[in-house]
């Protein structure tokens, strides 16, 4: 296998016979992004061990420095933020650019919608182009006032006081769900979050947040003015990165890969239960607990896989491995159906539009439906030229795609895998034997 960058951005899988060795993790994008705010909104000192060099945490770090927060970094790498507590953000001097990343804007606009003062968050031609009236809608019912073009970024954060409500999200999304509670940080009163179908829990476990559960629905409040500790956090490896791996190691004819320290939240895992229902082969060994953070080592071989039918309420449990699971499923014997996926439109790209044609021009057999696809396996892949369409998810499972493609497939647009897993293409290259 060979893998090279180069100037005009592709990167070039060729089909890998073998893959063994063992692959350091990037530290967890959700989990960093909240260390860095509840750190820059605690009271003194914290240390976050593992900090991610991702792009997506950087920009959530560049936005804590443009809010007045200082931070460094130490011999040993670890991150140190000099919080000074709920009311020691300043107005920053221009827009804060949150670069790619959905979770930086949403949070923040929890957080800031509470201040004595306007900010107005950017974002790149991707975040530019999401979804952003599922968090106006409830930080307005707090009496923020949030302007949007068109529903879009960029976003204009007047600092309101606000009011604690209760709200039902009526998606299922742990950004929506974050940034009413960071916001409930700052209202009077207390802020409910209700969810009917839960999604990562990052957020109320480092808030120390207890869920109540009734019929089927959990609430979650938080007093205003309740304060933030500074701490220590440890980051544990991206189950979201372990899971192209998880893939790789489960399709490539003779692959035996080790993933060690990675996250292994319930609410992050839901691949790994698809997985193994599907025949893959997976141990996870020496679980142990990091910063309120399940961690386990994780051991994959290659296995024969079937198909398998995805829905329901474990879709925001592996929203983000759904492009990776599709190329699972290209190279498992039988249908695979993935349904009540339709968030996956507005994530960083169209991405059940951008994997059907990406695999589709592999040689897959894969139908679109407006909320999920439907895939036919196993196909013989060949390889080809695909696009990554500007997001780090579709760069990624196409690699890992052109791993059992015939011949090379070209990956345009592969160095936006970077937004949260830096290294990656010269990884395969080296578990694929060629460093
Ligand atoms: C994230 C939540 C998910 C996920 C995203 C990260 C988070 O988005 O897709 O990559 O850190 O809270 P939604 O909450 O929009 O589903």
């Amino acid at each position: 296998m060979s893998v090279s960058d180069d100037p005009l951005d592709r990167a070039t899988v060729e089909a890998a016979p073998y893959l063994t060795g063992r692959a350091e993790l990037p530290a967890d994008k959700s989990i960093a992004h909240r260390t860095a705010m509840l750190a820059a909104l605690g009271d003194g000192e914290s240390r976050i061990v593992h900090y991610p060099g991702s792009a997506d945490p950087q920009s959530t770090l560049s936005c804590v420095r443009a809010l007045g927060i200082p931070t460094s970094v130490d011999a040993e790498g670890v991150l140190h933020v000099f919080g000074r507590g709920p009311g020691g953000l300043r107005q920053p001097e221009g827009p804060l650019d949150c670069g790619n990343s959905g979770t930086t804007m949403r949070l923040f606009a929890g957080i800031l919608a509470g201040q004595r003062f306007g900010t107005v968050l950017t974002g790149d031609a991707s975040l530019s182009g999401r979804p952003m009236r599922r968090v106006q809608a409830p930080l307005g019912a707090m009496g923020a006032r949030i302007e949007l073009v068109d529903g879009h970024a960029p976003m204009r954060v007047l600092g309101s006081r606000l009011r604690g409500i209760e709200y039902e999200l009526p998606v299922a999304s742990a950004q929506v769900k974050s940034c009413v509670l960071l916001a409930g940080l700052f209202a009077d009163g207390t802020t409910t979050v209700v969810e009917t179908t839960p999604s990562r829990d990052h957020t109320e476990r480092m808030l120390g947040l207890d869920a109540v559960e009734i019929g089927g629905r959990r609430y979650l409040s938080v007093e205003g003015g309740r304060r933030v500790p500074a701490g220590l956090y440890v980051v544990p490896g991206d189950f979201s990165a372990a899971a192209f791996l998880l893939v790789a190691g489960s399709i490539v004819g003779e692959a035996a890969l080790v993933l060690p320290g990675v996250g292994m939240n319930p609410t992050r895992t839901g691949l790994l239960e698809v997985l193994r229902a599907m025949g893959a082969r997976i141990v996870v060994s020496n679980e142990r607990t990091v910063s309120g953070e399940p961690v386990a080592d994780l051991l994959v071989h290659s296995s024969g896989l079937t198909g398998v039918t995805v829905g329901g309420s474990i879709i925001p449990n592996l929203v983000d491995e759904i492009p990776i699971l599709a190329v699972a499923a290209t190279q498992a014997e039988g249908r695979t159906v993935i349904s009540d996926a339709g968030e996956l439109r507005v994530k960083e790209s169209d991405r059940l539009a951008a994997l059907a044609r990406g695999l589709t021009a592999l040689g897959a057999r894969v139908e679109e439906r407006p909320d999920g696809l439907v895939i036919d396996g196993p196909t013989p892949l060949v390889g080809a030229t695909v696009e990554a369409f500007g997001d780090h998810r579709i760069a990624m499972a196409m690699g890992v795609a052109g791993l059992v493609a015939s011949g090379s497939t070209t990956v345009l647009g592969a160095s936006s895998a970077s937004v949260s897993f830096p290294g990656f293409w010269a990884l395969l290259d080296r578990l694929g034997g060629r460093a």
